[in-house]
């Protein structure tokens, strides 16, 4: 294609879009009514008219007809986002038009709901309209995000609308990383971030503002913020809550806030034609591929997203891909490959934003993080495997697991509209209409519905709400789950009898962690080995993975692994790596020699650094015990007590709580000399049930740290296998006749 042409054309393309995007807004800003019921704008659409096989004959198909939009629009125009300054990508949001009356609605309701689609501009302009109104002389405006990436990335992104350094008048806090100074005046930060902070100050009393964005998500800690925050608003009438969503749940949210008004955004966005599969796709992830491979080869310009689970899975998809264009040769146009998920550095997050160049094609393979939480113009085709990592809890086993589960009807929908952004655009659903009718819930189930909830109790009983069951949950949590957390909450010492906060569950909700890693942490300094415990939590908190394992490299990889191998276990071996890069002076050639992630240690050495802030904010001492690991090994029961296995002798291990079986995974330290007994940190579902990050323990030990759970059996009761084990649990204390018992304190505790 000719450079020129090419430039004209989309120049006119432009010019195009524009006035359709004026007349749009016109429209939009005609039938804005405070009263309106959200519009869903893939309602009305005909969602089956092209409902056709993907594999099959879409190719006949799309050739046969192909929509005129698209026929007369075979160049690539990428223009808009990029032409456009600053400012003028600010006043062409839907929500610009919209201003004076949304300021007007903040105004005169202390509790408003907003919703719009995404992209309408809710979390990045709405602050600002707020701040230039001067509403934020006296106080702080907040919003929350689900989502760290999100947090970071819109925060980036304001601080340069309104044209100051980041962490200036606009900054963001996440866990382990606080971007923020006395000036700041515009917050984002992750809903658990606001949890924490309403610990210390549970009425906001630093901010005017309150903004809980993307609430659709329904994350624990939203659902727990809109009980505190209904409460502050209570106790605090200057005090303003926005609460937005990008779904239908507006009526939901506005009728739990006292039927607070709701202010709709009408949305911007183009027809999605939506295809089907006829048939199950039985490999959704071969599908998707060749989905993007026919969309590439046989689709007008225009940028594919496609949706897969998680981070392995996109990976993976990214390389063979990469191969399978590489191996259409050269004649076929360029495809940029960009994944996106949580765990991806930042700068490699931020590079999905970029413009393909001029004749490229780009695709983004991404987690359900780019549904709502980020919006990635120039999309104009949508492939829904209808899949998502879900986190699913069995409060039975107390476990918590992430399985790969379908979505429901509402994100489904929601995917499917990432296609219409840009201009008209075509969905392919790698499943049939009939499970999408029958088989998907209409919508989510809410987190706090699927997870472990004993960091959220814990926070909750630290803020003084011992009454849970009559905590004001938009949707309970299931009673069991409620129950299971307030027992391993009570086995951890952390609340008494009474169901009430002990003083070690007190300390321990000072940590941003799940109570096995904080009580580790606290009893550490007990144990003469806080330094050590420091740097192994904060090894497991730095995410993502440690061990660099290239597939070209395997062997050389594995053997230098095994040179920090250590016979205590893998979180011993976490230690020691910790310590050889120290030594090294933090050296990044170190860690590319070692076979290292130098991004997951620098994380870890972030998050280290957190930490030990919080020991000396709370006066807990900074001690080594040296080498003497046993001490470590100590620590790491007292928070783990509950994870812990014991080899079978038939065959593997049975953990102790349930005696399912499970195995040591084979890149563990200890996978050549299983000891006897052990404790996981977690459990990992593959092929078996996996033990990852274990450690050797001596089973005396579990009833010296766990007095409430384990106890050393009565010789004289129990069988000769078990007097041999010398330690039985204590768990079945709380079956059935015990249900009551822990009910009833809990009522107790609370009237
Ligand atoms: O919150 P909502 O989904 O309504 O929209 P938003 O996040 O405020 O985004 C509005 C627009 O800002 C998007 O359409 C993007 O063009 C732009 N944006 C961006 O360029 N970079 C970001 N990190 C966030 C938003
Ligand atoms: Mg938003």
């Amino acid at each position: 294609l000719n450079r020129a042409a090419l430039a004209g054309a989309s120049l006119a393309k432009e010019r195009r879009d524009l006035k359709r995007l004026e007349e749009n807004e016109q429209a939009d800003s005609e039938s804005r009514d405070l009263s309106q019921p959200w519009l869903d704008p893939m309602a009305n659409q005909q969602e089956r008219q092209f409902a056709s096989d993907v594999k099959g004959n879409l190719m006949s198909q799309r050739a046969a007809q192909t929509p005129a939009w698209k026929a007369a629009n075979k160049v690539v125009t990428y223009g808009k986002i990029t032409s456009m300054s600053i400012q003028e990508q600010r006043r062409s949001l839907p929500i610009y038009k919209l201003r004076s009356q949304l300021v007007e609605a903040i105004k005169n309701n202390q509790i408003l709901v907003v919703v719009g689609d995404t992209g309408s501009g809710k979390t990045t302009q709405m602050a600002q309209y707020l701040a230039e109104e001067g509403m934020l002389e006296c106080g702080k405006l907040g919003c929350t995000q689900p989502r760290k990436v999100a947090a970071v990335s819109v925060a980036k992104r304001v601080a340069e609308e309104v044209g100051c350094r980041l962490g200036a008048e606009v900054g963001y806090t996440v866990r382990f990383e606080d971007i923020t100074s006395p000036e700041t005046k515009i917050k984002y930060m992750t809903d658990g971030m606001l949890l924490r902070e309403l610990l210390v100050d549970p009425d906001c009393s630093k901010y005017s503002i309150m903004m809980l964005d993307e609430a659709h998500e329904r994350t624990v800690a939203t659902d727990v913020l809109f009980g505190l925050l209904k409460k502050a608003c209570r106790r605090r009438p200057d005090l303003k809550l926005i609460c937005t969503s990008a779904t239908l749940d507006a009526a939901k949210f506005a009728t739990y806030f006292w039927g607070c008004p709701i202010f709709t955004i009408p949305g911007r966005t183009f027809p999605v034609e939506t295809l089907y599969t006829k048939e199950p796709e039985p490999d959704y992830l071969e599908a998707s591929l060749i989905t993007i491979l026919q969309i590439h080869l046989m689709e007008p310009a225009g940028d594919i997203l496609l949706f897969l689970t998680g981070q392995e899975e996109i990976d993976t998809a990214c390389e063979i891909l990469f191969e399978r264009v590489k191996a259409l040769g050269p004649q076929v146009p360029e495809l940029l490959i960009l994944p996106i998920y949580a765990a991806l550095p930042s700068e490699m997050q931020s590079r999905i934003f970029d413009p393909a160049p001029p004749g490229a094609r780009k695709v983004v393979i991404a987690t359900n993080i780019a549904e709502t939480s980020i919006t990635i113009d120039g999309i104009y085709y949508v492939i829904d495997p209808g899949f998502a990592k879900q986190n699913a809890y069995d409060p039975k086993l107390g476990m918590d697991s992430l399985v790969v589960t379908p979505i429901s009807q509402a994100q489904a929908r929601q995917r499917a509209g990432r296609a219409g952004r840009t201009g008209p655009g075509k969905c392919y659903r790698l499943y049939t209409e009939i499970a999408y009718r029958n088989e998907m819930l209409p919508n989510p189930i809410p987190e706090i519905q699927r997870t472990n909830l004993a960091m959220t109790i814990l926070t909750l009983k630290a803020m003084g709400i011992n009454d849970l069951i009559n905590f004001d949950f938009m949707d309970p949590p299931p009673a069991a789950t409620m129950i299971t957390a307030l027992e391993q909450l009570y086995a951890l010492g952390a609340l008494d009898d009474e169901g009430l906060l002990t003083r070690i569950g007190r300390k321990m909700a000072d940590f941003p962690l799940d109570p096995p890693l904080s009580k580790m942490l606290i009893k550490s300094v007990d144990y003469g080995c806080s330094e050590e415990a420091l740097t192994i939590v904060a090894m497991l908190q730095a995410g993502g993975q440690i061990y660099y394992r290239p597939k070209d490299k395997q062997a050389q990889a594995d053997a230098k692994k095994a040179k920090f191998h250590q016979p205590e276990g893998d979180l011993l071996t976490l230690l020691a790596v910790y310590n050889g890069w120290k030594a090294s002076k933090f050296s990044n050639p170190w860690c590319f020699e070692n076979f290292i992630h130098t991004r997951a240690m620098k994380t870890a050495q972030d998050v280290r650094k957190q930490l030990i802030g919080i020991m000396e904010r709370y006066k807990h001492e900074l001690v080594s015990c040296g080498t003497n690991y046993n001490r470590v090994r100590m620590a790491i029961c007292s928070g783990f007590f509950r994870n812990a296995a014991k080899k079978d002798p038939t065959e593997g291990y049975k953990t102790l709580v349930e005696g399912t079986p499970v195995s040591i995974h084979p890149s563990s330290a200890l996978f050549q000399r299983p000891p006897e007994w052990c404790l996981y940190y977690e459990l990992v579902l593959t092929a078996k049930e996996y033990m990852h990050q274990i450690t050797a323990i001596e089973p005396k030990w579990l009833s010296e740290v766990a007095p409430t759970f384990f106890r050393v059996a009565d010789l004289n009761k129990i069988s000769k296998r078990k007097a041999s084990e010398k330690i039985e649990p204590l768990f079945d204390r709380f079956a059935a006749n015990k249900d009551d018992w822990r009910l009833s304190k809990q009522k107790r505790a609370t009237r």
